[in-house]
């Protein structure tokens, strides 16, 4: 816990020295236009666990997102940042193919994960699903007791064989969750009885419980207060050492507190992505720095 700390500590310096540098960048900095739009910068990672290439998304007519390629590497967290619109939940929602519950929407490309194309015909979606799993923006728990929320996955996955192994794997999830200490004594009471940022760290730890690889998390701090969001940035600080993440935020501090590297959307586009210090140091294109200055979005 205390490197947990030292490394939020950390984090939050880095965050408040960034954004005190966002605001000199001297156009200098940015070295690409605004009109060029293929992506600038690293699009791999060195040690990947998911592989996007030539991703491109439709609904119906709209074309959200258009040919994104991008890596998502192994005890990483990946930033998705970029104005309201501009398609970070619609390639969040590829990764792990919830796109497929919208009508009309259509998605063309690779995505693979540990080198298996997840849009393949013989992938079953409810394990992938499992496999890289997903925080939404409102803590959504389900009307069940906190054990049973936790519990519900393991038990139709089939990953437990009996009461003690189940009443492990609850108590475990919740641990890692960093909400054990708060719950245990009321594991029977309703899920939807805590505070939202439990609920939040809930809804973690009922991803954590099926053994994702990857968790996606679409803003999962929005609608929590500053005390919970600091509880669950140190929780995803924590979480990396196991797991790939990649995390949607409207909070440019967020991303710089909790990410090693961030993309920029635009319009569909990925615009850039790189460590996320050169990304709020020194972005390379001009709509990145006009996005961070605050000039845009
Ligand atoms: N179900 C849908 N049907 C049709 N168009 C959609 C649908 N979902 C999203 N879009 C469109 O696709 C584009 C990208 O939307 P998306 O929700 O991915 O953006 P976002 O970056 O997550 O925005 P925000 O920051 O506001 O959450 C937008 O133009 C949006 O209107
Ligand atoms: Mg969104």
């Amino acid at each position: 816990m205390e490197n947990v700390s030292v490394a939020a500590a950390e984090g939050a310096d880095f965050a408040e020295n960034t954004m005190a540098q966002v605001s000199t960048i001297s156009h200098t900095t940015a070295t690409v236009s605004r009109d060029v739009r293929t992506t600038v910068g690293e699009i791999a990672a060195e040690n990947p666990r998911m592989i996007c290439r030539g991703v491109n998304v439709y609904y119906n007519e709209k074309h959200a997102i258009k040919d994104v390629s991008v890596d998502l590497g192994r005890n990483e967290v990946l930033a998705m940042i970029g104005p309201s619109g501009c398609g970070k939940s619609t390639f969040l929602r590829c990764l792990n193919r919830m796109n497929d519950t919208i009508d009309g929407c259509r998605v063309t490309g690779s995505i693979t994960i540990d080198g298996e194309n997840i849009y393949d015909k013989s992938m079953d979606v409810v394990p992938l699903r499992a496999q890289v799993g997903m925080v939404f923006q409102k803590p959504n728990p389900f009307p069940k007791s906190i054990f049973d929320n936790v519990a519900y996955g393991p038990r139709i996955h089939g990953l437990v064989e009996n009461k003690d192994e189940l009443e492990h794997l609850v108590e475990h999830s919740l641990r890692k969750a960093g909400l054990w200490e708060e719950v245990k004594d009321r594991l029977a009471q309703p899920g939807t009885g805590l505070s939202g940022g439990q609920q939040q760290r809930l809804c973690i730890a009922r991803t954590i419980a099926v053994s994702p690889e990857v968790i996606l998390m679409d803003e999962p701090c929005s609608a929590l207060d500053p005390i919970a969001t600091a509880k669950v940035e140190e929780l995803i600080d924590e979480l990396r050492e196991n797991y790939t993440i990649a995390i949607v935020t409207h909070s440019m501090q967020q991303a710089a507190r909790v990410s090693q590297r961030t993309a920029y959307f635009h319009l569909g586009d990925l615009i850039e992505v790189g460590s996320t210090e050169q990304i709020f140091n020194t972005p390379r294109h001009q709509l990145t720095e006009d996005y961070i200055t605050g000039r845009f979005g």
